[in-house]
């Protein structure tokens, strides 16, 4: 049975007070429907402790935004697994276009850090995506294929999540159409030894377009980056029909 996994990527947003802050205005706009739905906030690395241990926690899991592939040593700047289980985190994104664009990120060690957060019990959400200049050119099918067979190398596909991440409609405001999402969603569990890995659309997803977006078969959720830094936004997201 595949798990339907609505997650919002704080990515560098919220201080600790903020968080909590978020937390407790969530909580109080979630409806009872929610059970079968797994809620997931991806916040930055200093907030998590703080978020794990509030009373508004509850029901709701947690994602780091990075995670390296040593367990410890002189790697200035990076997080360890066990850091991370520490702070009771469940999930860590990895491969996110951001990361890939801006910090250097290549299959190749976007690979490393997802077996390392499966080695710490932890359940890696991967990003994959193509750029504008890939889409126009119709390259999109390749490059997603390509991204899955080496990001996939060894890896368990029991404790995975996928995120199927446009670059171009992230944070522009042009969503996919998400008839065209659920089609390379398709192409994308095609790739998979395991059928029932939950696959997840992001870019722009907002209250308006969820019901839509979560419509389509193949989808199984959404990861949500602007649209859940409110938290009156991302309980409507959360709550969709
Ligand atoms: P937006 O929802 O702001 O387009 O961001 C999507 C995203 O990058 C989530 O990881």
């Amino acid at each position: 049975m595949k798990k339907i996994i609505i997650a919002g990527n704080w990515k560098m947003n919220k201080t600790q007070k903020e968080a909590l802050k978020f937390l407790q205005e969530f909580k109080s706009n979630l409806e009872e429907v929610n059970g079968t739905r797994e809620i997931v906030l991806c916040a930055p690395f200093t907030a998590l402790g703080i978020m794990s241990k509030s009373q508004y926690g509850g029901g709701i899991r947690l994602a780091a935004q990075n995670i390296h592939w040593e367990d410890k040593g002189a790697y200035t700047g990076e997080i360890s697994g066990a850091m991370l289980t520490e702070l009771r985190v469940n999930y860590v994104v990895v491969g996110h276009s951001e990361r890939r664009q801006y910090f250097g990120e290549t299959d190749e060690t976007v690979n490393l850090r997802m077996i390392a957060a499966q080695n710490h019990g932890l359940t890696p959400i991967f990003c994959v995506g193509e750029s504008k200049s890939q889409r126009d050119a119709g390259e999109t099918e390749t490059v997603i294929i390509n991204q899955i067979k080496r990001g996939l190398v060894n890896l368990d596909q029991s404790n995975l999540v996928i995120a199927y991440e446009p670059i171009w409609a992230i944070g522009t405001g042009y969503t996919c159409e998400a008839i065209e999402a659920n089609h390379i969603i398709g192409i994308i569990r095609s790739q998979l030894l395991n059928k029932e890995v939950s696959i997840q659309y992001g870019g722009s997803v907002k209250s308006s377009n969820i019901n839509e977006i979560m419509a389509q078969p193949e989808i199984d959720g959404v990861l949500v980056g602007g649209a859940s830094l409110d938290p009156v936004e991302f309980a409507r997201i959360v709550n969709y029909q």
